[in-house]
């Protein structure tokens, strides 16, 4: 990924280190106690959003030109640790754990089928499928690029914390993920080719200065679950929810781009997700989230909080989309003409 341009003092003082040599870098873990301090608004805040993308970032593909060795820096991992227990509580103050008797894997999952469809989103896939214009659709790739340009693999560091029927569970959705082994049929590559047939930039991060914090704080939600095993239940909560709000929103989607004169160079990528995310809501809901709390009853309340996470975070990302067309604004940080593609 390219290395972004700073948004403050933290992720000023995060990328200078990343120009460097592996080593002591104690200004930036003071950094990150400052913004986190001085921050109104965790998952609305530029900085510490940024900052906290490119830590994880490390432990994904890395970034351009970066040592590699940064990944296990003490001092970095000590600034992350500041920013995650402010990120993690913050989302625990805007989402509680869904109230709920449920304890089986079938009640679990009936839990979250519940708690998904009860929750009607912002109403995104509404607007792309009847009124996004076609810069509106362009930005709305823009947005979601940062996750689908590596999907699937912030779930993915829950497999070696899970055993049992959950472990079947996620690999066989992952699988999907992945392409089954088929070459070129990764969802992330599915996902590059519709920005290339949009004529946008697929490399990773080539949009991400134009990103704003909630966008960010969605996918930086899935990498603290992710590389938390004390969260591993909120990370298969998270799983489940994210595939059982996908397959109609996908359908939506797709019409909004059908409706704009695009073909299935751009739409398929949406288009195969209608049918494979009917099936993934099953499996996750039941066989990998419902199992895990059932097997694992200790993590059943992180279960249900990740799935609530979700729909929340997810949620202020697409308010503020939303907010931002509505608005008669660009619902990015720069017009997307300031990239060079
Ligand atoms: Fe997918
Ligand atoms: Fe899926």
């Amino acid at each position: 990924m390219h290395v972004p341009a700073a948004r403050g003092p933290l992720s000023s003082a995060l990328v200078e280190a990343l120009r460097g040599v592996p080593g002591p870098v104690p200004a930036v873990r003071a950094a990150a106690e400052a913004a986190v301090a001085a921050s109104l608004d965790v998952l609305a805040d530029e900085d510490v959003q940024l900052a906290l993308l490119c830590m994880y970032e490390l432990h994904y593909r890395g970034l351009d030109g970066v040592d590699e060795d940064w990944e296990w820096a003490p001092d970095l991992l000590a600034a992350r640790a500041v920013l995650e227990e402010a990120f993690e509580a913050a989302v625990r103050a805007l989402v509680p754990v869904p109230d709920t008797p449920a304890r089986s894997a079938d009640e679990i999952a009936e839990a979250l089928f519940e708690l998904t469809s009860a929750d009607d989103g912002p109403g995104l896939s509404g607007y792309v499928a009847k009124r996004a214009t076609d810069e509106q659709v362009r930005e709305f790739v823009v947005h979601r690029s940062i996750y689908h340009l590596k999907e699937a693999d912030p779930h993915s560091w829950a497999l070696p914390r899970l055993s049992g029927r959950a472990k079947s569970a996620l690999i066989e959705v992952q699988a999907d993920e992945y392409g089954g082994g088929r070459p070129g049929h990764i969802h992330s590559e599915l996902f590059a080719a519709t920005m290339r047939a949009l004529g946008l930039d697929d490399a990773d991060g080539a949009y991400l200065d134009l990103v704003p914090a909630p966008t960010l704080a969605n996918v930086n939600l899935m990498s603290l679950f992710g590389l938390h095993r004390r969260l591993r239940g909120a990370i298969a909560g998270h799983l489940a929810a994210f595939e059982m709000t996908s397959s109609i929103p996908c359908r939506k989607y797709g019409n909004g781009f059908r409706r704009l004169g695009y073909g299935q160079d751009v739409t398929f990528y949406f288009d195969e997700h209608v049918e494979a995310d009917a099936v993934h809501e099953q499996i996750a809901g039941r066989d990998l989230a419902g199992a895990l709390a059932e097997a694992e009853p200790q993590v059943r309340d992180d279960v249900l909080w990740g799935a609530a996470a979700y729909l929340a975070v997810d949620g202020l990302a697409g308010v503020q989309m939303l907010q931002a067309w509505e608005a008669g604004r660009s619902a990015l940080r720069a017009p997307m003409a300031a990239v060079a593609v």
